[in-house]
């Protein structure tokens, strides 16, 4: 093993960190080299700096004059200079201030300064980098986004072990939930928790936060958990009693055998898919400042070694748009978009509760809703739309899921109508 690997693992001996890292998280480091010397450059070099590989006239990056008429506002160096391995430190700590705003349960816990990634995949990727191994369990609701299965089981041999998402009462199946936390086997459990969820749009309520708080702490006693928030379409809440702060709040303070990586970005939750910028912040109880330098280095070694860096000229434009004076009033009209879409499915399904092949399963937030499909198949039905021009995702020939953030509030009516006329018609 490399000694900076072998110096990191060191610091962190008999920590939770030690025992959860994978194989590939024990090996990874951060090397002393090119990056790591060009920060120093940057602080000290005055007078030639000859270290990184960019090109530069007179102390500013070459840039393209065709390239900066379109963003006269944005220097040479915000718009293509290189990024930091692990992000701008100024939207490193605009991103941080906002967890905190958004979650007041995180109060005074320390977490790690959230680090830039390419988008919320390339921050599942990497975390599983750090965390998963062959041979290891994943537990996931059994309606999840299938990339995790790309993730997991493809790129790491991690099992994927699901429970039952609702339960026949329309909640989430937390007896479930727990049956398959305490059953499952080996000394360390991986979780993956996704509300809002995709594909079936659900958020869990304040008594069904809590309780699965409690059912990871009370494992937690018994071994060691680490568990990824994919908080993607977090903040599109529509209705009141949901519980509107991120997990990681409550479990990043939850119990010392207990890590909480929190996944998250600005891909929705600030209209900016394209873009590719994403988070991940480290939190755990019994996790110190050593700790979390520890976990940050490692994947700062994940990122340098895949991904290298994130995009320079989307993280000048998110700080940018993140300290406008009219950036909350801005959102939260395009919430109340999703909100009055999200209205007028719920006044269209009114009158179709009890349709005999299209049952809508519970949802309230986020960016979707799915059907479960009664003596039909989901793929026929979604051939049959597509046929007729409308394209909805089937999965696994029983559900279809419908993005109505993509369809505006006035043709709702005409697209369910549609899909209740093609259901019938199969
Ligand atoms: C649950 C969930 N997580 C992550 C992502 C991916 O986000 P990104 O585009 O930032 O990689 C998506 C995108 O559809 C998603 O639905």
């Amino acid at each position: 093993m490399n000694p900076i690997a072998r110096e990191l693992n060191d610091t962190i001996k008999g920590t939770l960190l030690d025992r959860v890292l994978s194989d590939f998280g024990r090996k990874i480091f951060f090397p002393r080299g090119i990056v790591a010397q060009t920060t120093e450059a940057t602080e000290r070099a005055h007078r030639f700096n000859a270290t990184v590989g960019m090109a530069s006239r007179e102390g500013r990056p070459i840039i393209l004059p065709s390239l900066s008429r379109v963003i006269p506002d944005l220097s040479p160096d915000e718009a293509v200079s290189y990024a930091p391995t692990a992000g701008v430190p100024e939207l490193r700590r605009i991103w941080r201030d906002e967890i905190r705003k958004k979650n007041p349960t995180v109060g005074d816990a320390a977490f790690s300064l959230p680090a830039v990634v390419p988008g919320l995949t390339s921050g599942l990727s990497l975390a599983a980098d750090l965390f998963f191994d062959v041979g290891n369990t994943l537990i996931l609701p059994d309606m999840f986004w299938g990339n995790y299965r790309l993730i997991a089981d493809e790129r790491h041999g991690t099992k994927i072990a699901t429970f039952r998402f609702f339960s026949a009462t329309g909640e989430l199946d937390l007896d479930a939930f727990a049956e398959t936390v305490r059953t499952a086997t080996g000394s360390k459990l991986l979780l993956l928790l996704n509300f809002p969820n995709n594909p079936t749009g659900y958020s869990p309520n304040f008594s069904e936060a809590e309780r699965i708080v409690t059912i990871l702490t009370a494992e937690a006693e018994h071994r060691d958990i680490v568990v990824v928030l994919d908080d993607a379409y977090y903040g599109l809440f529509y209705e009141r009693n949901t519980y509107t702060e991120s997990l990681f709040a409550p479990l990043c303070r939850a119990h010392k055998n207990l890590l909480a990586i929190k996944v998250d970005g600005t891909t929705k939750e600030e209209f900016t898919w394209g873009f590719r910028i994403g988070f991940v912040t480290f939190g755990g109880a019994s996790i110190d400042a050593t700790g979390y330098d520890v976990l940050v280095k490692k994947l700062m070694g994940a990122i340098r070694s895949s991904v290298s860096n994130s995009s320079r000229i989307a993280q000048s434009l998110l700080i940018r748009l993140l300290t406008s004076a009219e950036h909350e009033a801005e959102k939260k009209h395009e919430f109340e978009t999703l909100k009055t879409r999200y209205r007028k499915i719920k006044e269209i399904l009114a009158s179709r509760a009890d349709h005999p092949r299209l049952h809508a399963l519970p949802f309230n937030s986020g960016y979707f809703m799915s059907f479960r499909c009664d003596g039909i198949s989901a793929e026929a039905l979604r051939i049959a739309l597509l046929d007729s021009g409308i394209g909805v995702i089937s999965i696994d020939d029983v559900f279809i899921r419908i993005a109505f953030s993509g369809v505006d509030t006035e043709r709702l009516p005409e697209l369910f109508d549609e899909i209740f006329h093609h259901a019938e018609a199969l």
